[in-house]
């Protein structure tokens, strides 16, 4: 794993621009798999203010809640539509999300493990739950899983009722990439901030490999990088090591 410690939240983003930037510059057609929630808020806020030319990527979210259909203001699709389809014009042909309202989630979540596979992904750009998950891959999700429908946990709905009006509305199941379609990923980037991520960050890095802890699964991948910030750095061991390795974030010289 790659770990970098960036000052704040603003720089571990601006990072992570940097590392999508860096790809689709090189790779104009790259195909991208991204992440919702709040930490991705800034990064996409940095991929629409910059010119990145995404008008021949092609992106594959992690996740959508079963139940909601794409219109749903509280789909992933419309999360991702608000922040960065819409404002880099990116069209419904090029970004995929599973779909949460198809009638067979099973069969949709088969139908989208297939359109991953077939090419597969260049970078995959993942953020952490509290409790460890990727995706919604939640504590004891099989490491060899692969997109297919999960139960959330509590937790996971509380932390995600902020997003809706009533926290009763928070579907209790979702469509999601399992562990080893991230871990097929050619670059897998995770970014976490804030010391709400601390624990986890820790336990996904310095933890035994665990399915307790999906994100530890990633210790497996050969091209891991891992952003966070000195908030959710703060429960690291060996955080002087990671600091010395790349210091401010930056690469080491030789
Ligand atoms: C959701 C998503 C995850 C995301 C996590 C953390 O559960 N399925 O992909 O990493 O939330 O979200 P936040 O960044 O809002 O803390």
């Amino acid at each position: 794993m790659k770990l970098l410690i960036l000052p704040d939240a603003a720089a571990a983003a601006a990072r992570v621009v940097d590392e999508i930037r860096d790809l689709v510059d090189e790779k104009p057609d790259a195909r991208l798999g991204l992440a919702t929630g709040g930490t991705m808020e800034p990064v996409y806020q940095g991929l629409v203010a910059s010119d990145a030319d995404l008008s021949r990527v092609t992106t594959f979210n992690l996740d959508e809640y079963v139940g909601l259909s794409p219109q749903h203001p509280q789909s992933y699709r419309s999360f991702m539509e608000a922040r960065l389809f819409g404002p880099k014009r990116m069209s419904r042909k090029q970004t995929h999300l599973p779909q949460g309202d198809a009638p067979d989630p099973e069969a949709e979540a088969d139908r989208y493990e297939a359109q991953i596979a077939d090419g597969g992904l260049d970078l995959q750009l993942l953020g952490i739950g509290a409790n460890g998950h990727i995706g919604f891959n939640e504590p004891t999700s099989s490491l060899g899983s692969r997109t297919r429908v999960k139960t959330l946990t509590r937790r996971t709905r509380d932390d995600n009722a902020r997003f809706f009006d009533d926290p009763d509305e928070v579907p209790r199941f979702a469509i999601t990439m399992g562990i080893a379609t991230i871990l097929d990923a050619r670059h897998v980037v995770l970014l976490a901030t804030g010391s709400a991520k601390a624990e986890a960050v820790a336990a996904m890095v310095e933890g035994p490999l665990s399915a307790v802890c999906p994100a530890s699964a990633l210790q497996l991948h050969r091209r891991a990088t891992i952003v966070v910030d000195e908030a959710a750095a703060s429960s690291l061991a060996l955080r002087d090591y990671y600091e010395t390795v790349h210091p401010g974030g930056a690469e080491p010289e030789l």
